[in-house]
């Protein structure tokens, strides 16, 4: 059943006022593309997210190197399928490696094991009973798109490999996609604009820069959650304690998973890099975002995966693609959606 909410939505910069009035058509049909892993992991979180929402219509996950290898990423995701009671939703693994970028020295010192081919721990409970779908990721995300065009938004919170694979296995792909929305960069232009892996990469698109440069030039309409975005956020203590107040088999997976994050570093607060960006197909008006053309650099010198964004085209960034940039998150809106979403009694 659709319903539509006809959503005002004000995007107010300094040198330019514009107002935009969005229409979005409810439930939002979207595929989950995710480096998944369990609490506390941020991708957990937004998966809480999406399942707890009215709005949101999984159509179906598929899973991607990034956080940890491909094996862990579905196996975490399937469990926590049949820990929220959503066993139902199917799981398609993708890429197993980025298009190009190899292990290093450095990738190996730093956060992240996408290059890994260790067995998956067990998860919380055990593994799960239910399999991964046989069809691939990339077969998944074509075939549903091309039978659905226009209509389905592609949620990418992990390196973009399996989106970008989909844009070359079928010309007819990018402009059957209705929006696609990804976690990922950092743009310099805008405040909070340096990276978490290398001093300007974002670490979704270094571990895959020519995945995030094909994608972001492939014509579709794109929203980006950059880390811009994502530091305007902070999940203390406080709102832990919020959470796991209500006790739900979800509630009880952050006990068990994050608990002890909270009681070892009671000061720390985490940023909600991935919740952010789901939370927006949610509700759009939660963002302000601005135009801006992005590239991503593929040299594989000091900036590989560095993503950047400028008003205007500039020398070496011809067929870069204008997308909308979130910069501002309305943090107690935000916040307090997340909370009564993720405490919520699981169907
Ligand atoms: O840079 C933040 C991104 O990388 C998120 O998608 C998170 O899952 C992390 O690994
Ligand atoms: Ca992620």
């Amino acid at each position: 059943m659709t319903r539509l909410f006809p959503m005002l939505i004000g995007i107010l910069s300094l040198a330019d006022i514009r107002v935009a009035v969005a229409q979005v058509d409810y439930p939002v049909p979207i595929i989950f593309d995710t480096d998944f892993v369990m609490p506390p992991s941020d991708d957990s979180m937004a998966l809480m997210l999406a399942l707890q929402s009215p709005e949101i219509e999984i159509l179906g996950i598929t899973t991607v190197a990034g956080n940890d290898s491909l094996e862990r990423a579905t196996s975490d995701v399937l469990r926590m399928l049949e820990i929220a009671n959503q066993a139902g939703i199917a799981v398609y693994q993708g890429a197993d490696m980025p298009l190009v970028h190899e292990k290093s020295d450095y990738a190996v010192r730093k956060y992240g094991n996408w290059y890994s081919n260790e067995a998956p721990p067990i998860p919380p409970g055990g593994f799960a009973t239910k399999k991964a779908e046989d069809e691939t990721a990339v077969s998944f995300i074509v075939r549903t798109v091309m039978s659905r065009p226009q209509q389905v938004t592609l949620v990418a919170i992990g390196p973009l490999t399996n989106i970008a694979q989909a844009i070359r296995a079928e010309p007819g792909f990018a402009k059957n996609v209705k929006q696609l929305v990804i976690m990922g960069g950092a743009v310099a232009l805008l405040p909070d604009g340096a990276g978490n892996m290398t001093p300007n990469a974002e670490f979704n698109f270094w571990v895959d820069p020519e995945a995030a440069y094909v994608t972001l030039r492939s014509g579709i309409p794109i929203e980006l959650s950059p880390l811009n975005v994502s530091r305007k956020s902070a999940l203390t203590k406080a709102w832990y304690e919020k959470i796991v107040a209500v006790e739900t088999p979800l509630t009880q997976l952050l006990r068990e998973t994050l608990g002890h994050q909270f009681e070892s570093e009671p000061d720390r607060a985490w940023l909600m890099y991935d919740q952010i960006a789901m939370a927006s197909v949610i509700d759009p008006t939660l963002v302000t975002s601005e135009r801006l053309y992005v590239d991503v650099d593929i040299d594989h010198g000091i900036n590989y995966g560095v993503s950047v964004a400028g008003r205007e085209i500039w020398p070496g960034a011809e067929g870069a693609q204008q997308i909308n940039v979130q910069y501002e998150l309305d943090w107690p809106r935000f916040i307090e959606m997340f909370v009564e979403r993720v405490q919520k009694p699981v169907h």
